[in-house]
């Protein structure tokens, strides 16, 4: 049956963006000419590949590790296979930014052994006062992760005295051993108040998270437990705590990240509550359910310690335990989100985590258009596209009419198609009767690999003004979505056939305003200048 659905095409926009911007003060940008001395390693040019997500240059990788920031340096350490595109030999892989935008890939940073040990998922920490005793100078950074084997996961840390280039794991490893195969992922923070580290540390089977804390790194006294509560139907990964003020409220609250992992795919949740330096306490009831994100591929996402600015920063992996093994790649599997400042806002069902990407990546934008005030309406303008990519930023404001009563709408759908081409889109929408922020990927490329993979998925965002905005990155193989200044969130891969690059506005049934909208190509962060790329091959 043919799709009921109405598009506005950028070929029309196209002519009243000349008119908009005749009459707003922002000044059009250029397209980008293609300069002949930027140049993209042509690793980094492979199908799917992302443009300005992280990924290694090859290989597997999937949790981010070790998010910390030290003398001028976002350092982001990531489980990694240093041997292939299977999830085996688990190591950590390194990356650092100055900026949260540019990654500079860097040699591994913490392999497997002795014997067949891996390193699993953890976090790290500058150690100020060298309160363990292990720095060479008065600080250093220390790594706390899961060793694992077959039989068994224990804590054990390393250390780096050269700004996470070169670690020496602890000769008295481990420094936590509960004699369990499941017991993982710490994540460690230097909790002020009394002075002392805290770790939470994941029981997946048992799906609760423990607290323990220490004052020198190594000796580990347990505090307290939490869970199972919320959603405990798979076993639970990754945690991570923080602290932040409710920027409405005039408190502050602890938030508790918790990644889990049912049958039905990988997903996270959050609960906001307090730690008193010892326990954590639920402000909600046990079995309300807060998801950090409603899409299909942000998994076992955690924060930086040491962000300066008070910002609490995190980055989750951009995939799904459901099919991550299967994905149509070849020689890189993986990719991490874009960086994503999380705060904490009181609506009218509670307090509750707020996303939303860095302001740093502006500095990707290029080519933009911007428009004022537009009605797209059931007429089909569909023929001509001027506008097309796959990395690009959108930033939509629509709003519908609705019955003040009866809060009824002729409107039924609309919102924003991309890696739009004949036959294939994938659509980010509004659906106005279940007041759902929707993202259908069922027809958005090759789709065949994982039959959980073609999915369309909706997340509640109640709207009282009829106003819906949208915030979306597109790149190349994925979508993040923003909805209501991250009130949601909603990421997603992609794997679309080449060229299914067009972007359209659609609205089913009834008419929408467009109130602003704004469109970027956003840059690729591989680009090298001929002289950047001579240097770095002088240097290999
Ligand atoms: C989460 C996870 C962690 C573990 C790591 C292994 O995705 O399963 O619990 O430490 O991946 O790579």
């Amino acid at each position: 049956m043919k799709k009921h659905f109405t598009y506005f095409s950028f070929s029309l926009i196209s002519l009243l963006f000349i008119c908009c911007f005749n009459c707003t003060s922002e000044k059009p940008q250029q397209e980008t000419v293609t300069n002949p001395e930027i140049m993209v390693d042509s690793a980094y040019q492979q199908p799917f590949r992302l443009a300005y997500h992280f990924s290694p240059e090859k290989n597997w990788m999937n949790d981010p590790n070790g998010l910390v920031y030290y003398q001028g340096e976002y350092h982001l350490f990531y489980q990694y296979n240093p041997e292939g595109v299977a999830h085996a030999n688990m190591s950590w892989g390194h990356a650092v930014s100055k900026d949260l935008v540019y990654w500079e890939e860097l040699p591994l940073a913490i392999g497997t052994g002795p014997g067949d040990e891996q390193i699993f998922s953890g976090s790290a920490v500058v150690d100020i006062n060298n309160t363990s005793g292990l720095c060479e100078g008065s600080d250093c950074l220390v790594a706390i992760y899961t060793a694992h084997t077959d039989s068994l996961q224990t804590q054990h840390i390393a250390v780096s005295n050269d700004k996470g280039r070169t670690w020496t794991k602890y000769e008295n490893n481990p420094v936590l051993d509960l004699h369990m195969k499941d017991f993982r992922d710490p994540k460690v923070f230097w909790y002020e108040k009394e002075k002392k580290w805290v770790m939470v540390v994941a029981l997946p089977q048992q799906k609760m998270v423990s607290f323990y804390s220490s004052t020198n790194l190594t000796n580990w006294k347990k505090l307290s437990d939490f869970g199972p509560q919320g959603d405990a139907s798979g076993i639970w990964e990754c945690p991570d705590l923080f602290e932040l003020p409710v920027e409405n409220g005039g408190v502050n609250k602890w938030a508790l990240l918790v990644s889990y992992n049912p049958e039905t795919g990988s997903d996270m949740q959050y609960f906001i509550g307090n730690f008193d330096g010892k326990k954590f306490t639920n402000d909600n009831s046990d079995d309300l359910i807060l998801k950090v994100d409603d899409g299909e591929d942000f998994y076992a996402a955690v924060t930086w310690n040491n962000s300066p600015d008070d910002r609490i920063l995190g980055i989750g992996w951009l995939s799904n335990w459901k099919y991550a093994k299967q994905t149509p790649v070849t020689a890189w599997r993986g990719a991490q989100s874009v960086v994503r400042q999380f705060t904490l806002k009181e609506f009218p069902e509670g307090i509750r985590l707020v996303q939303n990407p860095v302001q740093e990546l502006e500095k990707l934008r290029t080519a933009h258009q911007h428009f004022d005030n537009l009605t797209i309406s059931e007429k089909s303008n569909a023929e001509e596209l001027t506008i097309s990519g796959t990395t690009l930023e959108i930033i939509a404001e629509f709003e519908y009419q609705a019955d003040s009563i009866t809060g009824l709408s002729d409107v039924v759908e609309f919102g924003v198609m991309v890696f739009k081409g004949q036959d294939q889109e994938t659509i980010i929408g509004y659906d106005v009767a279940s007041q759902s922020l929707v993202v259908d990927r069922t027809n958005s490329g090759d789709t065949a690999f994982n039959a959980s993979f073609p999915v369309k998925e909706a997340t509640l965002m109640p709207t009282d003004d009829y106003t819906v905005k949208m915030h979306i990155y597109v790149d190349q193989s994925s979508v993040e979505v923003f909805g209501n200044d991250g009130y949601k969130a909603m990421s997603f891969r992609i794997f679309p056939d080449p060229l299914k690059d067009q972007v359209e506005l659609y609205v089913n049934g009834g008419a929408v305003a467009v109130r602003s909208l704004d469109i970027w190509k956003l840059k690729s962060i591989w680009e090298k200048t001929e002289i950047q790329a001579t240097a770095s091959a002088t240097a290999e």
